[in-house]
């Protein structure tokens, strides 16, 4: 019921104009047998006293002024700069979703996954960080760098977390820089991370850790791809490995949920998903979708971490697996550890 749809008359307003605290009850006195609701009535007055077409106008009263205005053109113009601007950003930046890597090689080749070295701990061992890069090196492994290589206390949520750089966080940039020329071309690429890259971004917007890897190797600023191609002449074998710090759904009690979850949702063409963070070291080989898979977890150097030790493990487990990749024949073969591989 009720008068949607029709407007007021010029009556009706006439009749508001002349009678400004009139009521429903006067209005219906005045427009017998009326549609018009109480609602209706209540907002034509609501809408009357904001705008009274038969009042007094103002006009005469305007100044002359230099009163500024929108002279943009509104958003339109913004369309193009904004665009522009995008488009240099992203030619700027150095982290890549998606990555090719070619090798020219007639050997297999193994690639050790270093995470959550967390250097500059007081609760990581240094002698040990010392011994695993010693490892890789001596071992002739590639690298691929999956996160929190620094400690990286820079949150604010206590005074005994930050308390937790042994180093300064200039410090341990330095030592990751140095770590990092000391590296070389056997890092083949590397991906973002909660301690140094998060953090640094909260603090002040940007990561400079992301920078130092984006600027030296692959950079991964999410889930990253690589496509993996070894070659011997004319044929080649091709490999894809999603890389993470973190998938969805890993955790210290199931450390592969997430890679799993990965390839079978999100990417069934992968043959390699990696990711550490949950400082538990785990490897699977299985076939799901026609294809044989491997997912794969870093363990820790972080061995005395009071946070791990309340709440997860008493147990450090700082093994760093190595996966090698088949240059004839299309095989991942992973080993839980440096010392596995070597054997
Ligand atoms: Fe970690
Ligand atoms: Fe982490």
């Amino acid at each position: 019921m009720g008068d949607r749809g029709s407007a007021w008359t010029d009556l009706e307003w006439r009749w508001m104009a002349d009678f400004p605290s009139g009521t429903y009850d006067d209005f219906l006195a005045a427009f017998p047998g009326t549609t018009r609701s109480r609602k209706s009535f209540i907002n034509r007055r609501s809408e009357f006293r904001r705008n009274n077409p038969f009042g007094p106008s103002f006009d005469h009263l305007r100044a002359n002024s230099d009163k500024k205005v929108d002279a943009s053109g509104g958003w339109r113009a913004w369309v193009e700069p904004m665009a522009r601007m995008q488009e240099l950003d992203a030619a700027s930046r150095t982290d890549q979703d998606y990555a090719r890597i070619d090798l020219e090689t007639e050997q297999d080749i193994a690639v050790a996954l270093l995470s959550d070295i967390h250097i500059g701990s007081w609760s990581t061992d240094p002698r040990l960080v010392e011994r695993t890069i010693d490892a890789v090196l001596d071992a002739g492994c590639y690298v691929a760098l999956l996160g929190d290589a620094l400690q990286m206390a820079i949150r604010l949520r206590s005074v005994g977390e930050v308390m937790d750089n042994q180093m300064t966080s200039r410090q341990q940039f330095a030592a990751l820089s140095s770590l990092m020329d000391e590296l070389g071309p056997r890092v083949l690429w590397s991906t973002h991370d909660n301690h140094s890259v998060a953090r640094e971004e909260d603090a002040i917007g940007w990561s400079p850790y992301a920078e130092l890897m984006g600027r030296h190797t692959i950079y991964h600023d999410g889930i990253g791809t690589i496509e993996l191609r070894l070659y011997e002449g004319a044929r080649f074998v091709s490999y894809r490995i999603a890389s993470s710090h973190k998938f969805r759904g890993s955790t210290g009690r199931n450390p592969l949920a997430g890679q799993k979850a990965y390839m079978r949702l999100e990417d069934q063409d992968v043959d390699v998903a990696v990711a550490g963070d949950v400082h538990k070291p785990a490897l699977e080989v299985y076939y799901e979708g026609g294809r044989r898979r491997v997912a794969v977890n870093c363990g820790t150097l972080q061995t005395n971490s009071i946070y791990a030790r309340r709440h997860f493990s008493v147990n450090a487990r700082t093994d760093m697996p190595v996966l090698l990749f088949g240059a004839r024949e299309k095989r991942v073969t992973p080993f839980m550890d440096l010392k596995d591989f070597r054997a």
